[in-house]
């Protein structure tokens, strides 16, 4: 299959593809998705087979609007709390549905279901003119970085997937928070992202938990995607402790002075090794712009490194869900730490 690549004109020969049961990569503000008609059964298979995606693990629908959602659940007050404050945005909702309101394989057989609305023109217009709502997993390779550019799902997708519509890079670069509203009595993150817990509870007036599993990894967690190992490059990534400066740089890129090592970090610790492969998470320590650009520079540095020495933040905040994905990544491993 020719995977076309388009771009916003292209809305309506998109919709077309998802119409006709195929598959078209969509752009978001946090990473591209693979979407397909989430009614449509075996579109839906479909992308689990593209992705090479374990099947027990259910998909997020995609909406243009909260009124989407109430074809298969009821609309908690929570719910409409949080979607008025964030939708559309990088907020995922998992509510209890009707049931047989959806698939199985969109829901992985559990009762209930994740919702998130976009923030995204052009897959807004796509859902719309699609005339349905869109299953959309991160559209790589299950175990690869997401991706955060049209490239990236190229690279992981091409002459498997229909289409891939092009809107640039993403803004957010990680994926979505996702918070568990099934008991409503304890909202529970399942998945940090760019909405931080302090700003869930800010909005909610209560406090809002941490799902313990993000932690103890070994568990079987809630979300089930969860368990798998995720955003796995070949090579290794090690995580320089929190504020390392380019002095600690130089003692690591001593460290392993016999392997092929690439920094992953901001500008000032870049420029003080030129001579040494680097990808640029931002002009200084943000983890905001280091969020953007994490998964893109796990995809080019692995394509030539051995080992990869990357930035840390504080875990906290913004840094939360930039040290959820970087912990992944590395498998725990701080530099200096067996
Ligand atoms: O930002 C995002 O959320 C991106 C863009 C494309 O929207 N999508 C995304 O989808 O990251 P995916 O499939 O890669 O991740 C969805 C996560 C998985 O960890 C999955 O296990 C969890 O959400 N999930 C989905 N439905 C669930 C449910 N009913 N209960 C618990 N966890 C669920
Ligand atoms: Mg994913």
């Amino acid at each position: 299959m020719k995977t076309e690549i388009l771009t916003k004109d292209g809305v309506e020969q998109a919709a077309q593809f998802i119409r006709a049961g195929e598959l078209v990569s969509f752009p978001t503000e946090t990473v591209y998705g693979l979407g397909a008609d989430a009614k449509n059964e075996a579109a839906v298979k479909k992308v689990y087979l593209a992705k090479g995606r374990p099947s027990d693990n259910p998909l997020i629908v995609h909406v243009a609007g909260v009124e989407q959602v109430r074809e298969f659940a009821d609309l908690s007050p929570e719910f409409l709390t949080l979607t008025t404050a964030f939708w559309p945005g990088p907020l995922t909702l998992i509510l209890p549905i009707f049931p047989g309101s959806l698939s199985k394989s969109v829901t992985g057989g559990l009762t209930t279901c994740a919702f998130r609305m976009p923030d995204n023109q052009v897959t807004l217009s796509l859902i719309q003119a699609s005339g349905t709502v869109l299953v959309g997993p991160s559209a790589n390779t299950s175990g690869k970085p997401s991706p955060t550019t049209a490239q990236h799902v190229y690279h992981d997708l091409a002459g498997k997937i229909a289409a891939i519509l092009d809107d640039g890079p993403t803004a957010i670069g990680l994926e979505s928070t996702v918070l568990d509203l099934s008991e409503p009595a304890h909202l529970t993150i399942l998945r940090p992202g760019a909405i931080t817990q302090s700003e869930l509870a800010e909005v909610m007036g209560r406090p809002i938990y941490l799902d313990r599993h993000l932690v103890k990894e070994s568990e079987t967690p809630k979300a089930p995607g969860m368990k798998y190992k995720h955003y796995s490059p070949n090579a290794d990534v090690v995580m320089m402790p929190v504020g390392s400066g380019p002095a600690d740089f130089a003692e690591a890129l001593q460290a392993y002075a016999d392997k092929n090592v690439g920094l992953l970090a901001d500008d000032k610790i870049l420029t003080a090794f030129p001579a040494t492969p680097g990808f640029s998470l931002g002009a200084e320590k943000n983890p905001v712009s280091a969020s953007r650009y994490l998964f893109a520079g796990l995809r080019e540095l692995d394509e030539t490194c051995d080992v990869i020495l990357a930035e840390t933040f504080a875990d906290e905040k913004v840094g939360a869900a930039y040290m959820n994905r970087l912990k992944k990544a590395s498998a725990g491993h701080w530099y200096g730490e067996k």
